[in-house]
């Protein structure tokens, strides 16, 4: 499957433009939606504040794409620290996050992305770091070895992961405040695509930019981009603006239908539906079946699928709802084709 090229994954894509995207909300007014996140993130920052001390160890999760960046970017600013950002992956050696805390200022927030790929032997440095503020860090082999006991500055760590389940307890236990990130609803999408757009200079009527909501599988990541790509199609059939019917013809020929369920999502709905009747289908049956990882199906397609019912999870695999079949317009298994016409 051509994955690297979905429209509408939630991965990150340099095109997102991490750093620096003015689409970015810089602050929690800006931010929409998350409403309990941000305000229990608002509480604890304003005690640490008040008691003039560092935020507690923060992990953040939930699906790609929701902002997890962006909230460590908020916190950091509202704590008026500096931010440091890696992942998970980039960290290889111990040395390497070393290098990291040990060039922290105190109280500064260190995001790490994709928490879960840590190494173990990573992963042992930054317990002490975390619960102690300090580093044992050993030079040297036989005779010549050396520990040093390393003090850090006191910081604060984000985490962010897309699957808590992967991390180990030990690691998941240092952090006092876990929240977790829920896809948006089409509202809160359209109010991101609204202020986006005015942020990009295109003007999106209410059904416009409701429309582009609607097809973003509830990631604002996905929103934005779709928002782009839109905007090229408008400007030829709608005078600049995205209107409902600019919108509609832009995301059919983007292939991504009313639900925003693109060629990927309904291969794996028919798949499930013609070779295994709907279910049950073991995870890794289904991955081998339509050539995609079993990370991915987890992570990227099945979230959004069962938010919106077109997919439930059972211990003996994943099982595609009547909603499902009715959408892809097929007749639901024990339906009479006389009666589907009631269930529509
Ligand atoms: N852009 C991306 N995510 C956003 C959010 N949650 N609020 C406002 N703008 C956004």
């Amino acid at each position: 499957m051509d994955f690297e090229n979905r429209i509408s994954a939630p991965e990150y894509i340099p095109e997102d433009a991490e750093v620096d995207n003015p689409l970015r909300p810089r602050s929690f007014e800006e931010y929409i939606g998350q409403e309990t996140v941000k305000e229990n993130l608002k509480i604890f920052i304003e005690a640490a504040l008040q008691r003039r001390e560092s935020l507690d160890h923060v992990l953040l999760y939930g699906p790609p794409g929701l902002g997890k960046t962006t909230l460590a970017g908020i916190i950091a600013r509202e704590m008026g620290v500096n931010l440091r950002i890696t992942s998970g992956p980039a960290i290889e050696k111990p040395g390497d996050l070393a290098a990291i805390l040990t060039n922290l200022n105190s109280g500064d927030v260190l995001f790490i992305d994709e928490i879960h790929r840590l190494s173990r032997s990573v992963e042992e440095i930054l317990y002490p770091a975390m619960e102690d503020f300090a580093i044992d860090i050993i030079t040297g082999k036989g005779q010549m070895a050396a520990s040093y006991h390393l003090p850090l500055p006191r910081f604060t760590l984000i985490g962010a992961t897309t699957r808590a389940g992967q991390m180990t307890a030990p690691l998941r236990d240092r952090f006092g405040v876990v929240l977790r990130l829920e896809l948006y609803t089409p509202e809160e999408l359209a109010q991101i695509v609204r202020r986006s757009a005015s942020i990009l200079n295109i003007h999106a009527d209410e059904e416009g930019a409701l429309e582009v909501a609607s097809r973003s599988r509830g990631t604002p990541r996905i929103a934005n981009r779709l928002l782009k790509r839109v905007r090229d199609f408008a400007q030829v059939i709608a005078d600049g603006v995205i209107t409902l019917a600019a919108a509609q013809e832009a995301l059919n020929r983007l292939d991504i239908d009313e639900l925003g369920l693109d060629k990927i999502d309904r291969l794996m709905l028919q798949t499930m539906i013609t070779y295994y009747k709907g279910g049950p289908v073991g995870l890794d049956t289904l991955a081998a079946a339509i050539g995609e990882e079993a990370v991915t199906i987890e992570d990227v397609y099945e979230p959004y699928l069962m938010q919106i019912g077109f997919l439930s999870r059972t211990p003996r695999g994943r099982v595609v709802t009547p909603q499902a079949y009715l959408h892809l317009g097929l007749t639901p298994p024990g339906v009479q084709e006389n009666e589907q016409l009631r269930l529509e």
